[in-house]
């Protein structure tokens, strides 16, 4: 299994480019199965998530070309199984998002259901009642969620999400350009994910308003066409190196990113003392205040609030502030899990229900520690360059899932991270 290895206490300095939002790739690569003809997409990710996705599409028995690395051309035309197996959805849930496409263009789908993570239980019942709610008949057989359209095709309807569900938002916005009538979607997430998802089903032929508010109106049509689409920079990494270049005292410019999509980032950490300068419409210009880092509060909330994607690199951001924060968890019942290992390099924290009191400015020093998901993966990376001394960080596959070429993005700013396995080979005896 592969572990990192880091001697921190170096400052970041250069340009790094942010690469293509996994949660934008993902629905849409899923959004393809709604067409015969050709999809485009430009800039997906080079990372694990959307391997997998990219075998489901295959399984289901399209074809998909890469004639670069981040190009995907889908061509789902010959659609032979409207299954998502376990195998596929275990190792990634967001395979649950081929449900939509699939029940809107072919009026069944069986999906495995996704078991939890070590986030949370992350269950998928607004997704399922809000399919029914579009005339969809489902059910749950031996692990399974069957989802078929009696009559074919679903049917428009007015769908209320109790709770904002982004991938729930997502596989609705799917199943309904299809369905036969107008379907609005109230409490929608906002997601900049969801409105690239609207940006490229529109270019497709679809019939969509309201992407990136609560409200969206989809008018179903008979049937999609091929489009090419550019995936937008991803947010979340770039919040990520933003923090890296704070913790670490050093200078980045942080590349082709979307400021936009990230304003609550930039703004809470602008409060903490992260000079963060605009200095072009795609290149931030981040360091840390002579001052210092101040600890400053934060609650994650659906967009445009703070994102829960973003609260395990803050809360290693906060060890490194002068003075006492509290950092409370509204979306998931189990992100604290990095809690246990920043402390592990010195950081001190407590935590209590949804609430992390971190105590800062801790001096963190090199230890082992093992990443438990993705973003928690990030936040330790983040401590242990700014550790004294070597941190091994282990289980950094959940680390790959999200991050295109990590530990060469920050060998390149300066970082000293390197890859190594632990798996017994012949080199090592
Ligand atoms: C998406 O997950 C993202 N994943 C997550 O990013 C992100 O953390 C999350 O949205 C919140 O922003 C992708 O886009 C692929 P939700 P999703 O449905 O859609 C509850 C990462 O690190 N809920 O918005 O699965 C759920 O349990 C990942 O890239 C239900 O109760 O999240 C959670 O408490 C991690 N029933 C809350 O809603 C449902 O049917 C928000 O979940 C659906 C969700």
């Amino acid at each position: 299994m592969d572990k990192f290895l880091i001697r921190g206490g170096r400052p970041l300095r250069g340009r790094v480019e942010i690469s293509g939002a996994k949660n934008s790739a993902l629905p849409c690569l899923a959004a393809t199965l709604l067409t015969a003809e050709t999809v485009t997409l430009h800039n997906v990710p080079y990372v694990k998530d959307l391997i997998t996705q990219r075998r489901l599409l295959e399984d289901l028995g399209a074809t998909v070309l890469t004639p670069e690395l981040r190009t995907h051309k889908v061509t789902a035309k010959n659609i032979e199984t409207f299954e998502a197996s376990y195998e596929l959805v275990k190792t990634m849930r967001a395979s649950v998002l081929a449900l939509g496409p699939l029940l809107s263009r072919f009026g069944k789908a069986k999906v495995s259901l996704p078991g939890g993570c070590a986030i949370g239980t992350r269950p998928i019942d607004l997704h399922l009642k809000a399919f029914e709610k579009l005339g969809a008949v489902v059910s749950l057989e031996s692990g399974d969620v069957m989802a078929t359209a009696p009559k074919g095709r679903l049917q428009g309807a007015d769908i209320h999400f109790d709770k904002v569900t982004v991938t729930g938002t997502e596989n609705v916005i799917m199943a309904a350009v299809l369905a036969g009538g107008t379907t609005t979607i109230r409490n929608a997430a906002r997601e900049p994910e969801i409105e690239d998802l609207a940006a490229l089903l529109i270019k497709m032929g679809a019939k969509i308003s309201g992407a990136g508010t609560d409200t969206i109106r989809i008018d179903g049509v008979d049937e999609l066409n091929g489009a090419e689409h550019s995936i937008i920079p991803d947010r979340i990494e770039t919040g990520t190196f933003i923090v890296a270049a704070a913790m670490t005292d050093g200078e980045l410019e942080v590349a082709k990113c979307q400021p936009r999509h990230l304003e609550a980032v930039i703004e809470q950490l602008r409060k903490t003392g992260v000079n963060i300068e605009n200095l072009d419409e795609t290149t931030l210009k981040v360091t840390r205040d002579r001052a210092g880092l101040k600890s400053i509060d934060v609650t994650t909330e659906p967009h445009p609030l703070f994102p829960t994607d973003m609260q395990a690199q803050y809360m290693a951001l906060m060890t490194q502030a002068e003075g006492t924060s509290i950092i409370t968890e509204t979306i998931f019942e189990n992100r604290f899990m990095h809690a246990s290992e920043l402390i592990r390099l010195g950081a001190d924290i407590s935590i209590s229900g949804n609430h992390a009191t971190v105590r800062g400015a801790s001096k963190l020093t090199g230890a082992r520690i093992i990443a438990s998901d993705l973003r928690a993966s990030a936040s330790l990376v983040l401590a242990g360059l700014a550790a004294d001394g070597e941190t091994t960080i282990d289980r950094v596959y959940h680390i790959d899932r999200g991050y295109e070429t990590i530990v060469r993005k920050f060998r390149s700013l300066g970082a000293d991270i390197e890859r190594a396995s632990d798996q017994l080979t012949d080199e090592s005896v």
